[in-house]
């Protein structure tokens, strides 16, 4: 099936706003930087990337009569988060499993941001000691039992919707999405840079962009910053899903492995701790366009971007897409890292 011919629940307030940073461009002095800002891309939580996954998921989960979506992440995760939005709009349940994915121990680490919201909107969130694992986990199939046994049916949707067969449709469709509005701004990227950590957006912007170069001739690179620091599962479970995804939409060819670039060296050493790079991304996105990013995530891939066009890896006629994910909610747990009582 191609693309268009798959249903879709819109979820979203339509195509994303793409924003020009012009005064972190001139700071960085190279390419010019423009952000594709997913975080403000739905009424639903404050959204973000997992409502594009879930607008392809949502038509089979109506169809198939559950009553109850069950999901896993992290004590922050903005995945289960959107999972909980998506449930309470669609009039459902929502059972989360919600692992110690990440070892910070700030006391609101399970209190607020994310799972505060999650909890606001009637999922029933339940903690679970696990440690990190992009995988899947047994607590969520636990999970699924007991709600089996319960006598509901459930909807099972993987960590970061990712191993879902439907997850890498909607950022493959989110590359014709900006391949629309560069007609209309007259612009072209010609590099995306998108964090990546569970895989399935990479791996969707990837049979994307593939299929427009099949439409168009024309190439473009798309840089996944790692952000799991489990590099060899991320880079794996994003070249499975990536091909996968073109399969669907009938790419017609295999994916080149050019295609497929996962970048290391702004993870730092564990998933959810930000390092020196992290936290100056953070604040220069912050003091120089008041564009919010997160320690786990988007502060990680905001720093790769940063290096990139600092080190004119990415030359300076280069015009870069930098996907801006969502995670902000998260930022609530790590008040710690700007107490001007503390030092860093
Ligand atoms: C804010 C944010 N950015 C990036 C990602 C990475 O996306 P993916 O898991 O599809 O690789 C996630 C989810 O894991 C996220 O919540």
């Amino acid at each position: 099936m191609k693309l268009h011919e798959f249903a879709r629940h819109p979820l979203t307030f339509g195509p994303s706003p793409l924003q020009h940073l012009a005064r972190l461009s001139d700071h960085l002095g190279g390419a010019q930087i423009w952000a594709k800002r997913e975080d403000v891309n739905s009424g639903l939580a404050f959204g973000g990337n997992k409502v594009r996954k879930l607008e392809y998921i949502v038509p089979d989960i109506l169809a198939s009569g559950a009553d109850t979506i069950v999901s896993i992440g992290g004590y922050q995760s903005n995945h289960t988060r959107q999972v909980a939005a998506v449930a309470a709009h669609l009039g459902l349940k929502a059972r989360l499993v919600q692992e110690k994915w990440v070892p910070w121990d700030d006391p609101t680490n399970d209190k607020v941001g994310n799972i505060l919201l999650s909890r606001m909107m009637g999922a029933d969130s339940r903690l679970d000691d696990a440690g990190f694992d992009i995988g899947i986990r047994d607590s969520w199939k636990q999970a699924l039992a007991e709600v089996e046994a319960g006598g509901g049916t459930p909807y099972p949707i993987p960590a970061g919707a990712s191993e879902h067969p439907l997850g890498g449709l909607g950022f493959a469709n989110w590359a014709f999405e900006v391949a629309e509005q560069e007609k209309q701004l007259g612009v072209f990227f010609d590099t995306i840079i998108v964090c990546t950590v569970t895989g399935s957006t990479h791996a969707g912007m990837i049979a994307g962009f593939a299929a427009l170069e099949e439409a168009t001739g024309v190439r473009r690179r798309v840089l996944g910053i790692d952000a799991s620091a489990t590099l060899r599962k991320t880079r794996d479970q994003v070249a499975r899903i990536a091909r996968h995804t073109a399969q669907l939409i009938e790419l017609g060819r295999d994916l080149r492995d050019d295609e497929i670039q996962v970048l290391e060296g702004w993870a730092g050493e564990l998933y959810g701790i930000p390092v020196d790079s992290t936290m100056e991304a953070i604040e220069l996105g912050a003091r120089l366009e008041a564009m919010i990013t997160d320690p786990v995530y988007e502060g990680k891939s905001l720093a790769g971007l940063i290096d990139l066009v600092g080190s004119r890896d990415i030359p300076a006629s280069s015009t870069v897409l930098y996907a801006h994910l969502g995670g902000q909610p998260a930022i609530n747990a790590y008040h710690s890292l700007w107490d001007p009582s503390a030092s860093r």
